[in-house]
């Protein structure tokens, strides 16, 4: 660059932008209409974004929590939004009676707190910490018994108050929808 003289340097500038854009076009003419993107996500990505909890439990994963161990907890992680005993706040967030009254499997209230609780640190929680809550509120909505212990094999044996009010699965259009149902503020 030094031995060329400086009028030259706007007609090397314009040559190499013509050329980028010249190398530009000639990509874009040669490629088909669907354009290769990125790439197919490895075994361990989808693993990592596969988090859900089946209603029959699969995908639980190991490890178990107590009722006593949930209330620790709990009061550390949730009581700031969902007061001290569950059911002090109306709407959605009372958990109490609310997962008595709505869920169909217990294995949704893991699938649930382990995705989106706590509402500011959602996916913090290890499982024997999610197993714990799950005992708890479970025993708090009067569904188990202070004594019990929930993990991947006993949180799919319990049975829901509102479980034989869920329709079959999977649904299809030709089947009526349970009276009610989406639920709102005004049908509850
Ligand atoms: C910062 C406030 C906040 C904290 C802390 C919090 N939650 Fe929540 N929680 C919410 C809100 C808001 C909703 C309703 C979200 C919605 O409907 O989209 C909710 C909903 C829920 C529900 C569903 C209730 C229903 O009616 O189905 C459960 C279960 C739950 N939270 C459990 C927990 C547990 C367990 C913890 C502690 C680990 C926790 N939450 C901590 C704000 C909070």
């Amino acid at each position: 660059m030094f031995g060329l003289r400086s009028q030259s340097l706007p007609l090397i500038l314009f040559i190499v932008v013509i050329g980028s854009f010249a190398n530009v076009a000639a990509q874009q003419n040669n490629t088909s209409e669907f354009q290769p993107i990125g790439r197919g996500a490895t075994d361990a990505e989808i693993a990592d974004w596969d988090i859900d909890i089946e209603p029959d439990g699969a995908g639980l994963p190991k490890g178990s929590g107590t009722v006593a161990r949930g209330g620790e907890i709990y009061d550390a992680k949730c009581a700031n939004c969902h007061g001290p005993t569950g059911s002090e706040n109306p709407g959605d967030t009372a958990i109490v009676p609310n997962i008595a009254n709505r869920y169909c499997c217990a294995t949704t209230l893991y699938d649930y707190i382990n995705r989106a609780m706590p509402y500011y640190a959602s996916q913090s929680l290890r499982p024997e910490e999610i197993y714990s809550l799950v005992a708890l509120l479970l025993n708090l909505n009067d569904i188990v018994p202070e004594n019990f212990v929930a993990n991947a094999s006993t949180v799919p044996a319990v049975t829901m108050p509102q479980a034989a009010n869920y329709g079959i699965n999977p649904w299809t259009s030709d089947v009526i929808r349970q009276p009610g149902y989406p639920w709102s503020h005004d049908n509850p």
